[in-house]
């Protein structure tokens, strides 16, 4: 669909994994290199960007890796719209992520929409919860969002993806989240990382959809832990002035030396 001039258009990319060394491997990927073939594809195939929305695990456990994050994104020039994950150091990431060109947290106001990016992080543990804050600040975020549409970004699932390894550790007090959300007529759409493979679907009328990481993908309804051999890929999010969304994920094969391991992780 070719995007009228007053819609908004995102791209969005999650889980990079980065660490300080640029030739760390994450589970048979060389997370660096993955995301500079990601990232290269996405700046050839979308001249016409206004944001980026990075939804979480930047860096792997690493604060060292968020000078690569602040490097290779940065190279876009376009506004960073970031929030934490699990394997994040939210106070590191707003240090090291500056405005003018990051955001880590909060909302922004683009055209006919707002963006809200929500902090899912306990510290210590893979699975998420809203703190009361964090749901306040939500709240306050709809109630004055006016005439805007709304999307709301998010590291961890608010609804269950039929992964019973995965659904253990997503957003733990999802039903809270989703009754404040409930209480707007402005969300369009939640969007999430975390779960490292693509999902597309609706409740009460608001888009749910997840993207996969720019490294190692997640094998989609497994009971244990298992690697999914599919390429990285990234997500085109034109947010339209009426509201609507014209979204899809892109994958971006691999070269040898990008993925050590995609078919053993198959296997
Ligand atoms: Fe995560």
């Amino acid at each position: 669909m070719a995007a009228m001039s007053n819609d908004l258009r995102l791209l969005q990319f999650s889980d990079p994994h980065l660490s300080a060394r640029a030739d760390a491997v994450l589970r048979g990927v060389a997370t660096r290199p993955a995301l500079e073939a990601v990232l290269r594809h996405a700046r050839a195939q979308h001249t016409h960007v206004d944001a980026l929305l990075l939804t979480g695990d930047l860096v792997n456990d690493d604060a060292a890796g968020y000078a690569g994050i602040r490097e290779l994104f940065g190279a876009f020039g376009k506004p960073v719209l970031c929030l934490p994950g699990n394997h994040d150091e939210p106070e590191a990431m707003k240090r090291e992520l500056p405005a003018p060109l990051f955001q880590v947290g909060g909302h922004t106001d683009m055209g006919a929409w707002r963006i809200v990016m929500l902090d899912t992080c306990v510290p210590g543990k893979a699975h998420g919860r809203l703190s009361g804050t964090e749901l306040q600040r939500l709240a306050a975020a709809l109630d004055s969002a006016g005439n805007r549409h709304v999307l709301i970004g998010l590291h961890h699932h608010p609804v269950r993806q039929g992964s019973r390894w995965l659904d253990s550790v997503y957003l733990q007090n999802a039903d809270e989240f989703l009754a404040v959300t409930d209480r707007s007529s402005a969300v369009r759409a939640m969007v999430w990382g975390h779960v490292h493979q693509q999902f597309d679907s609706r409740r009460k009328g608001v888009r749910l959809l997840s993207v996969p990481s720019t490294c190692a993908q997640f094998l989609p309804h497994a009971d244990q832990f298992a690697l999914d051999p599919s390429p990285p890929g990234y997500r085109r999010l034109t947010l339209c002035e009426d509201g609507s969304i014209d979204t899809e994920v892109i994958r971006v094969p691999l070269q040898v030396g990008q993925a050590l391991n995609q078919r053993a992780a198959g296997s």
